[in-house]
């Protein structure tokens, strides 16, 4: 993701961002840099450990905020910065938290300001999140595991670890998310959990369709609508499966993509998931037609003027054949179908709807979005139509999502 994906995402959020120590630092200033362009007010606070790694003076730069290092700081008037910082903030993000840090927070103790903070803040207002960071065996050890199971049972939102190189020199488990990660946490942490507990299957992009080994039919959909709807279902609190035809679009996190190529590989992952899924998000460009063979090695060019005649078959429609299965029909598995129409949106929507046997339709003009990053929709379903006016996809996503979420615990009621 780059940081125009965060633009204003936390407009208006205040956010405690606390150092403990470790080499892991030097991301902190980066990712207090993403929260401040997200649109977060960021106040820093640091432990004693943390300022041997980075200055106080590079954070307040770049948070543009004096830092907070004590608890004995006379600035505030109540002589209470723990109390004070920790009941602005709409969240506490400690990144990176030390092994330290962690025993600290399990064990209840309050030290340092930044453990003080943590454990005065109300629990139930002001969510903790924990970015952990420290060498492969210090966090594989017993007694660190332990303190994170603890911390995560006293309310604490531990962020996973990367695998990878070490500060140390050693390879493992233990390093802190990036920056751009811990930016994606935090915004799917606060977003609201309109999909909790639901399981949401979505296929996105184009297919492929061979035509020989190195030749085949495609189409111009990039495949970004269907990942930012796959994104904002998982912000929602839904599991998340992705199908994915070939795009170049990475991953959002939390997300389980599975790649394919053809419109059957398709079908094959579609059809599978869908047995345990509760919506189906079709937003797929699926080709209508595959060559009827494909050949097996490269067709060649033999100088005679004669061109290969491609005979074509139609493929499998993904999208009808899991609106018609069973647990669809029986009110199981609610289904979305999109709809990339040229002209006279509502009317081919409704038709299609009809034709698809979905309950919900969304309507788009198709040469207009392609590859785009802004898009609108037109939502049609059995009470009518409902108009997304244009707005960026990662914007209409979210609306999206909350229009299936308030359908789908309609049907609940
Ligand atoms: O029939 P049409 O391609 O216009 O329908 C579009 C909708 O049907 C989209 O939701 C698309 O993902 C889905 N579809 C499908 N399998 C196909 C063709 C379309 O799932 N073979």
């Amino acid at each position: 993701m780059n940081a125009m994906d965060f633009a204003g995402e936390l407009q208006g959020r205040h956010i405690v961002l606390g150092l403990s120590g470790g080499a892991a630092c030097f991301k902190a200033a980066e990712y207090c840099r993403l929260l401040t362009k997200a649109g977060a007010t960021v106040q820093v606070v640091m432990t004693e450990a943390a300022c041997q790694f980075i200055t106080p003076v590079a954070m307040q730069a770049l948070s543009g905020r004096p830092v907070y290092v004590s608890q004995w700081d006379a600035r505030p008037d109540n002589a209470m910065a723990h109390i004070n910082l920790s009941r602005e903030a709409d969240a506490i993000v400690v990144a990176p938290a030390s092994a330290d840090f962690i025993a600290q927070l399990a064990q209840g103790r309050a030290g340092e300001l930044l453990a003080l903070l943590c454990l005065a803040r109300p629990i139930e207002q002001v969510p903790l999140l924990l970015a952990p960071a420290m060498n492969r065996e210090m966090w594989a050890h017993p007694a660190t595991q332990r303190n994170l199971r603890q911390v995560a049972q006293d309310g604490a939102q531990v962020l996973g670890v990367a695998h990878g190189a070490q500060a140390c020199g050693e390879f493992g488990d233990g390093r802190m998310l990036e920056a751009a990660e811990l930016l994606e946490e935090l915004i799917a942490f606060l977003a609201p959990k309109s999909l909790l507990g639901q399981r949401v299957l979505i296929t996105a992009g184009p297919t492929f369709e061979a035509i020989d080994p190195v030749r085949g039919i495609t189409n111009l959909s990039s495949g970004k609508m269907g990942f930012a709807i796959a994104r904002a279902a998982r912000e929602a609190g839904a599991e998340v499966t992705l199908v994915a035809g070939p795009v170049h679009l990475p991953t959002p996190r939390g997300v389980h993509r599975i790649d394919v190529g053809s419109a059957r590989q398709m079908h094959a992952a579609a059809t599978g998931h869908a047995q345990h899924a509760h919506i189906f998000i079709a937003t797929a460009a699926v080709a209508d037609w595959r060559p009827a063979s494909a050949a097996e090695h490269k067709i060649k060019k033999d100088g005679s003027g004669q061109v290969p005649q491609l005979g074509f078959v139609e493929n499998p429609d993904i999208l009808a054949d899991i609106a018609h299965s069973a647990r669809a029909q029986a009110g199981e598995l609610y289904c979305v179908g999109f709809a990339a129409e040229s002209q006279d949106l509502q009317a081919n929507a409704q038709a299609k709807r009809v034709r698809k046997g979905v309950p919900l339709l969304v309507a788009n003009l198709g040469p207009a979005t392609f590859g785009k990053d802004d898009n609108a929709l037109l939502l049609v379903d059995d009470e009518g139509v409902t108009e997304l006016p244009r707005a960026s996809k990662r914007h209409l996503a979210q609306q999206l999502i909350h229009e299936i979420a308030r359908r789908v615990s309609g049907l609940d009621a």
